[in-house]
């Protein structure tokens, strides 16, 4: 009979599609699962629906056994996927591009204003009981008209932030290893030049092994001693130790994070600092789009096991 695991359990008749193919099994766990509980989990699996945070290499692979047809990520990211394994194996990879490229801009959005305009700050000190009145000097933010963005990755994701950006007067600029050399709003410039002269810098490139700590202390110290960093791509795009000194020591103005380098885990450094506001991976966080994402995972798994192409794969360099 075939089998289909599914990591987590997901809202709603998502799922629904998958029951004619064979057994369904979803995790019982609401929490990632251990690399031991997720190789007994889809041993003699033919078809494994994931989240980012499973990690999926050579063990679960061989634990899955020769059945295994596809996995599919329920994520735009496969960072979590490793491609050496799948090709090994010979099963299919697939994700979720395209979907939630909207709820990323917006939160992407969200983080620059917050950061810039200092919300969060504002909202911690009316919740603590501190003393405030409206004052001329009180809180004051950084403007966005006729400053500059600089968007690292300009892929759709990197996009709708500079579309996004362009209505709010911002002058954008970009840095991408591929692509035309302008794009909508944006112009492309080399990556340090974004580094020297952006107000705010915006990550929107896959991590990979270039981008692993693409921000570390020397990008850091190109930066203007006003700007922003702004991150809702991948934890480890940013060496977050350097990210806390650069803020510590004012050569940065500010951050603003939605993803960490070993989530859920959040450097302590960054804890501290009034000046970085930090989100739990909220990205692709809306109810239409998660729904999206699960039913882009389904069409995959239903494609695969009817024989059919799938639907968005993921090819391998
Ligand atoms: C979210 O981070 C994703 O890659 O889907």
């Amino acid at each position: 009979m075939t089998k289909i695991v599914v990591t987590r359990p997901i809202p709603g008749n998502v799922l629904a599609p998958l029951a004619a193919f064979g057994e369904v099994m979803v995790a019982p766990y609401d929490r990632v699962m251990t690399p031991a509980e997720l190789c007994a989990a889809v041993s003699g699996a033919d078809a494994v629906i994931t989240t980012l945070n499973d990690r999926v290499g050579s063990e679960v692979l061989r634990a899955a056994g020769p059945r295994l047809r596809l996995v599919a990520n329920m994520a735009v990211g496969y960072d979590n996927f490793d491609g050496a394994a799948f090709l090994d194996h010979g099963a299919v990879a697939t994700n979720t591009p395209g979907i939630l490229v909207e709820a990323t801009a917006d939160l992407t959005i969200a983080l620059l204003l917050d950061v810039t305009r200092r919300v969060s700050e504002g909202d911690r000190i009316i919740r603590s009981g501190q003393q405030w009145s409206w004052d001329i000097g009180f809180l004051l933010g950084a403007g966005l008209q006729g400053r500059r963005l600089g968007i690292v990755g300009m892929g759709a994701i990197g996009q709708a932030v500079a579309a996004r950006a362009d209505v709010f007067g911002l002058e954008v600029v970009h840095h991408s290893r591929r692509g035309p050399d302008v794009v909508g709003p944006s112009t492309r410039i080399d990556f340090s030049e974004l580094l020297g002269t952006s107000d705010i810098v915006t990550l929107h490139c896959p991590l990979t092994a270039e981008t692993r700590h693409l921000i570390n202390d020397e990008a850091l110290n190109r930066m203007k001693s006003t700007a922003y960093l702004i991150n809702t791509a991948r934890g480890p795009v940013v060496d977050e130790s350097a990210l806390c000194r650069a803020v510590r020591r004012a050569t940065i103005a500010g951050a603003a994070l939605d993803v960490y380098e070993d989530e859920p885990r959040v450097h302590p450094g960054l804890l501290e600092l009034e000046n970085v506001v930090l989100t739990p991976h909220l990205g692709s966080a809306t109810t239409e789009t998660r729904t999206r994402m699960a039913a882009v995972a389904v069409d995959n798994v239903v494609a695969v096991l009817s024989g059919h192409e799938p639907v968005t794969p993921i090819r391998w360099p």
